[in-house]
């Protein structure tokens, strides 16, 4: 028998465990250009989870975060009917999810660069006059957006977030994602990454507005190298550079069915990945639960 997924998202398969708990599993699915691809990245999953485990143990006195566990030994049983969890599984406390992404961002990039080009504004407030594509902002700010279901979420306003979610709690959620924003992004600096936005996906556990989902990943967020940063330009993908370099090296319309990842674009990428996650902990991602240590950091484990 095969356990069935509760939700499954364009990455994560969830499964409800009972007694207030999730189990929440990543995959190796790799997104770029809005397509989720084919092939798989080996390790990436592990490698999300390695880090939303990090983040936890970092921001501990700035937010509570949902995780409860990754070590298998700490898995309800279930667990053992999901193939290759070790590592991948995160056993998280269920919330009940704001209905918005709490985005904040330190740098003026993606659609926030072309609502300022086209109007000055970020999420219709007024921005400083004469900001670069890239520029660091004068402080980081909390530009939240909708959730959709389909298609793509749209940027909102503060206020419109209020609207949404009541003020009080939308301020709650603003200082909450800010401070962990702030924490995670000059550590990050420290280690070489600028983590130029980030999406929060906040929840309420037992009545405490709490950080939830993956947290501060690359897949969450914008992770740039610190030394290819300059404002007037946008500086590579720390992690996906390769999978979009070769996708616009193949002529692809993004629009149909993309061509298959080769395997040398795929094993850049699981570098990539892993580079990011040991440069930031400083840990060794061999260490991490169900890694198979011949592989090492910059090998692939191949199909
Ligand atoms: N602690 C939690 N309680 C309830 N739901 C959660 C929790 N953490 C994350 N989620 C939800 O679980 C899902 C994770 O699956 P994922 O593949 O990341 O989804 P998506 O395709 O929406 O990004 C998301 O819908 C997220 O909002
Ligand atoms: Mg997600």
């Amino acid at each position: 028998m095969t356990l069935a997924p509760t939700y499954s998202g364009k990455v994560r398969d969830v499964y409800d465990v009972g007694g207030g708990l999730l189990l929440m599993v990543a995959s190796d699915r790799i997104s770029a250009f809005d397509r989720v691809f084919a092939e798989t990245v080996p390790d990436k999953g592990r490698v999300l989870t390695a880090m939303t485990e990090f983040w936890t143990e970092e921001l501990s006195d700035v937010a509570p975060t949902h995780l409860v566990t990754t070590d298998p030994a700490g898995m309800p049983s279930v667990a053992s009917e999901i193939p290759d969890h070790e590592g991948r599984a995160m056993l998280v406390r269920r919330a009940e999810m704001l209905p918005i992404e709490c985005i904040v961002r330190g740098y003026l990039t993606g659609s926030a660069w072309k609502e300022y080009r086209s109007s000055g504004t970020m999420h219709g407030s007024r921005l400083p006059e004469g900001l670069e594509e890239s520029s660091r902002l004068p402080d980081p700010v909390f530009t939240p957006s909708t959730k959709a279901v389909e298609g793509h979420d749209v940027n909102i306003s503060f206020e419109e977030a209020s609207d949404l979610v009541g003020e009080s709690l939308a301020e709650r959620a603003r200082e909450l994602s800010l401070a962990a924003y702030e924490r995670g992004a000059s550590r990050a600096l420290s280690r070489g990454i600028v983590i130029a936005d980030t999406k929060f996906e906040l929840g309420m556990v037992d009545g405490e507005l709490t950080v939830c989902d993956e947290i501060l990943t690359p897949d969450s967020s914008r992770f740039w190298p610190a030394d290819r940063w300059a404002p007037g330009s946008t500086p590579p993908s720390f992690d996906k550079q390769p999978v979009r370099d070769w996708a616009e090296s193949t002529g692809w319309d993004k629009e149909s069915d993309p061509p298959p990842i080769p395997a040398e674009v795929v094993r850049a990428t699981r570098s990539r990945y892993v580079a990011a996650y040991e440069m930031l902990s400083g840990r060794s991602f061999a260490d991490w639960w169900g890694v198979d240590r011949q592989v090492g950091p910059s090998g692939g484990s191949g199909s």
